[in-house]
């Protein structure tokens, strides 16, 4: 089985909920922005998956906004790249119900989101939460997406989406054939890890990472931060009482000093050796005020875009709307080859 014969396709996504903060930007969406450049591009608000733990409707149909305003804020291009959210899309779903019956019981029962996200009170979990990875891997199967970049915590759903299309392509094989697919109807998609470099950790506790579910607003950069609280959040994350060092090997067992020379690399697109050649040695009061003037200079204006867009939610739907257009024209024909080849009648 081959994936050559299928055209490059990026999708991701990210789930509607909450707001987006420093990590998402830096580890993903400043990817995905890249990715545009090189790539066909679908990126999704999983607003289906968002439900897998029960959501407000209002508090929901508010996230799913903001975080396409997020998305739009930090550079995709709606008229480049689909950008929808996944309920508008029902090819999701409906690819989802085949896979659930290709992928076996025993597939999900070593995926390790769940065990984490469902915790003791396993039979309490919805059922959704224990199919989450089948919908995730129609999300990328409905479309033929090649190339999936995704944070490292998802390299397993991206293993199971793999298993899965082999066994559709090798389940079906023959019927796959008589209808002219020689080389097998999906591809096997490829994860695209976001780096080491660009996992961006709590400014309160550097081994714990970025995430707007801690308790402390202090300990994450939002997307949605103004100026003044961006600076604030600096000026009061924690550091340790050394100088900081002047080579990358001097950050082992710093972690609250990697973190910070790792957000500066990342917000200037440099290494971080060449931030230490410059603020080496020196003391973090004069590194904070640095990375605050860098941080206000990247994320200030994706912050006032955000909220440009946020006061004009109808711009927010129509881009939605379009995004879900474009998507639907790539997923339909894919969901009726799937009906053809798993032999559901299709009368119209
Ligand atoms: N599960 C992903 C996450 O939590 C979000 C997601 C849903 C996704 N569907 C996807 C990512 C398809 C990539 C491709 O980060």
């Amino acid at each position: 089985m081959t994936t050559k014969k299928f055209k490059p396709r990026v999708f991701s996504g990210m789930q509607a909920t909450g707001n987006l903060h420093l990590g998402n930007y830096l580890g993903a969406l400043k990817r995905w922005v890249e990715m545009q450049a090189t790539h066909e591009c679908l990126y999704c608000i999983v607003d289906m998956h968002a439900i897998t733990t029960w959501q407000d409707p209002k508090e929901l149909r508010e996230s799913i906004r903001s975080v396409t305003a997020a998305y739009v804020a930090a550079g995709l291009d709606p008229s480049k790249s689909a950008i929808f959210n996944q309920s508008q899309v029902p090819e999701h779903a409906e690819l989802a119900w085949v896979l659930n019956c290709v992928a076996r019981l025993g597939w999900l029962n070593r995926m390790t989101q769940f065990k984490e996200k469902a915790g003791k009170d396993r039979e309490n979990a919805s059922v959704g939460l224990y199919d989450y990875p089948i919908l995730m891997a129609a999300d990328i199967l409905a479309y033929h997406a090649t190339h999936v970049p995704v944070g490292d915590d998802q390299k397993q759903h991206l293993e199971l989406t793999r298993d899965i299309a082999q066994k559709f392509n090798n389940d079906y094989a023959e019927s796959m054939r008589a209808l002219g697919f020689e080389d097998g109807f999906f591809p096997l998609p490829e994860p695209v890890i976001e780096g080491p470099a660009t996992r961006v950790m709590s400014l309160r506790d550097g081994t714990k990472k970025m995430s707007k579910s801690d308790a402390s607003d202090l300990s994450r950069i939002n997307m949605i931060d103004d100026a003044d609280t961006i600076a604030k959040k600096i000026q009061k994350a924690k550091t340790d009482p050394e100088p900081l060092p002047t080579e990358e090997a001097g950050l082992n067992n710093r972690p609250e000093a990697d973190n910070l020379v790792g957000i500066y690399a990342a917000l200037a697109d440099a290494s971080k050796g060449k931030v230490l050649q410059e603020f080496g040695g020196g003391q973090f009061s004069t590194f904070k005020k640095a990375l605050a003037e860098i941080a206000v200079t990247k994320i200030g204006p994706v912050n006032s875009e955000m909220r440009r867009l946020l006061a004009d939610p109808e711009e927010i739907d129509r881009i939605l709307g379009e995004g879900a257009r474009r998507a639907r024209e790539i997923a339909a024909p894919i969901m009726s080859d799937v009906k053809d080849i798993v032999g559901f009648l299709r009368t119209s």
